[in-house]
């Protein structure tokens, strides 16, 4: 999608469907659409009366030959009530307005920007949410239609654009590109999509984008005494992958350095304690996690912060075999501390365990692993709110404010001393599931036990990776969730 600015009269603009937004209440004279010339907002008024525009959010009316205009569609979208317009609503009606045109076959847009009251922010939204609207599920269906898309997004402003309003639409280009990147991945089926094929999707990503990425194997990995990764890997065909990607500016600090870790299990099956098949096709997206962080590194290899980040994506099957860990193992993970196996569908926090101590002794100093851990935070958050754990409140209030500013829901849930007694081994150092009560608590704490005493934040999107119901302004299916928060987190700790 090429995106530029525009500053000729909204009049005489020339792309296909001009896009302007309108509140609940006068939707002919408030919002985006007060920059329309009189005529236009004559045939506004015309279509309020007669019921036919009402400012509801996400109501969609098309116009085509607008009066006083040379755009040959005019688009209004509902924007809801006034009092509720934020940055996060004006996100939506620019993804809304791209999903609802490019089902009409329209190829190009001009978005009209209110004025210089809504700078670079509204830019950044608008650019980062019509890129992350024009992406499509369906690249497995023979009767696509190939030519559906948008080609072309102009930014009607009414001002020069300043050099804030450049840097806005390059960033935002780069992170809505990346996030598609990650959702790409996300939507592959299994088996196109097994450690080997991920570790070759990083590979090509890191190659464009001269980055430096290193693939080990299972005999690299066994060397490396990653037990807890191998138990799970082991029950596989597939053989597992163990994918670090670099970027270390040169002149940059050696602290912090940034370890993100991305669960990366191709597919989950549960292993010996088998999930029921109901849904059990949703565990293709178990390495969702690995995903957001590859395309992280997609995002700041472009956008170039000065600060080291490490990225590692374990990534494995897990099945069940005749070779598979089995339920009562006890195996000695990579950092010493012994596990029990007391349910080999809890493979995510055994796969983070040996990643987050690598991650140590490749030197970071600053870890945040990102995973789809536990069904419990779905029933906590839903499919709306990602959860977020930590012992250092510094770094928490860090991931949250910037999910804040990129747009994405998160919340603190709370770690606690008291929680331990519930992943205690009776023969082990700990065991590997907690109960029943406070899963994903228990889930994170676990993680965070090979996190030691470095900062560690744990990002849980078992609920928000995939959207499950398809909205105006979204595909249903992979979200990329984490990908935003974690570019605008990078970007803040560098500056
Ligand atoms: N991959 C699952 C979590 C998950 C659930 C991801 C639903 C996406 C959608 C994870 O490995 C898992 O199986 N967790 C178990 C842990 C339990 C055995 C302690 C769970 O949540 O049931
Ligand atoms: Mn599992
Ligand atoms: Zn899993």
């Amino acid at each position: 999608m090429k995106i530029e600015f525009r500053q000729e009269p909204i009049a005489q603009l020339t792309s296909s469907a001009l896009v302007a937004y309108a509140f609940e209440g006068s939707p002919a004279s408030s919002g985006s659409v007060e920059r329309l010339p009189a005529e236009s907002l004559g045939f506004l008024r015309e279509l309020q009366s007669a019921g036919e525009l009402s400012g509801k959010a996400y109501e969609c009316t098309l116009i085509h030959r607008p009066p006083g205009l040379v755009a040959a569609k005019l688009l209004i979208v509902g924007a809801g009530k006034k009092e509720k317009f934020d940055s996060a609503q004006q996100r939506r009606l620019a993804g809304t307005a791209v999903r609802y045109l490019r089902s009409r076959g329209v190829r190009d847009l001009a978005w009209v920007v209110l004025g210089p009251e809504c700078e670079s922010g509204c830019i950044r939204t608008v650019v980062e949410e019509a890129l992350i609207a024009d992406y499509d599920t369906d690249r497995y269906k023979t009767e696509r239609d190939l030519q559906r898309g948008i080609d072309r997004l102009d930014l009607a402003l009414s001002h020069p654009p300043s050099e804030g309003d450049e840097t806005a639409r390059e960033r935002a280009w780069i992170v809505g590109e990346a996030q598609n990147f990650t959702r790409h991945l996300v939507n592959e089926p299994p088996n196109q999509m097994t450690p080997i094929l991920l570790a070759q999707q990083a590979q090509e990503m890191a190659k464009r984008f001269g980055l430096e990425c290193q693939v080990l194997g299972p005999e690299e990995i066994r060397a490396l005494k990653m037990a807890a990764f191998w138990a799970v890997a082991q029950g596989s065909e597939e053989p597992p992958r163990l994918i670090v990607v670099r970027y270390v500016p040169p002149g940059a600090p050696e602290a912090p350095t940034i370890g993100l870790v991305g669960k990366g299990i191709t597919f989950d099956t549960g292993g010996i304690s088998i999930k029921s098949s109901e849904n059990m096709h949703e565990q293709k997206t178990d390495m969702a996690g690995g995903a957001t962080v590859l395309g992280v590194m997609e995002a700041i290899a472009q956008l170039k912060p000065q600060l080291r980040v490490i990225t590692i994506v374990p990534a494995t099957e897990n099945m069940p075999s005749g070779k598979a860990f089995k339920p009562g193992d006890v195996i000695t993970s990579m950092s010493g501390k012994t596990i029990e196996i007391l349910n080999t569908d809890a493979e995510g926090r055994l796969v983070l365990a040996d990643a987050l101590t690598y991650a140590k002794q490749l030197g970071c100093t600053v870890l945040i692993d990102v995973a789809t851990l536990t069904g419990a935070i779905r029933t906590a958050l839903g499919e709306i709110t990602t959860g977020v754990f930590g012992w250092n409140k510094e770094w928490v209030d860090r991931v949250l404010s910037a999910a804040a500013t990129a747009g994405e829901k998160m919340w603190p849930l709370p770690v606690d001393e008291d929680y331990r007694d519930l992943y205690r081994s009776s023969i082990a150092d700990l065991a590997n599931i907690g109960g029943r009560s406070g899963g994903a608590i228990t889930a994170a704490m676990f993680v965070g036990e090979f996190a030691g005493d470095t900062p560690w934040v744990h990002l849980d999107i078992a609920g928000t990776r995939w959207s499950n119901e398809e909205k105006p302004y979204l595909a249903k299916g992979p979200t990329g969730i984490g990908l935003r928060t974690l570019v605008e987190l990078l970007m803040n700790i560098s500056t």
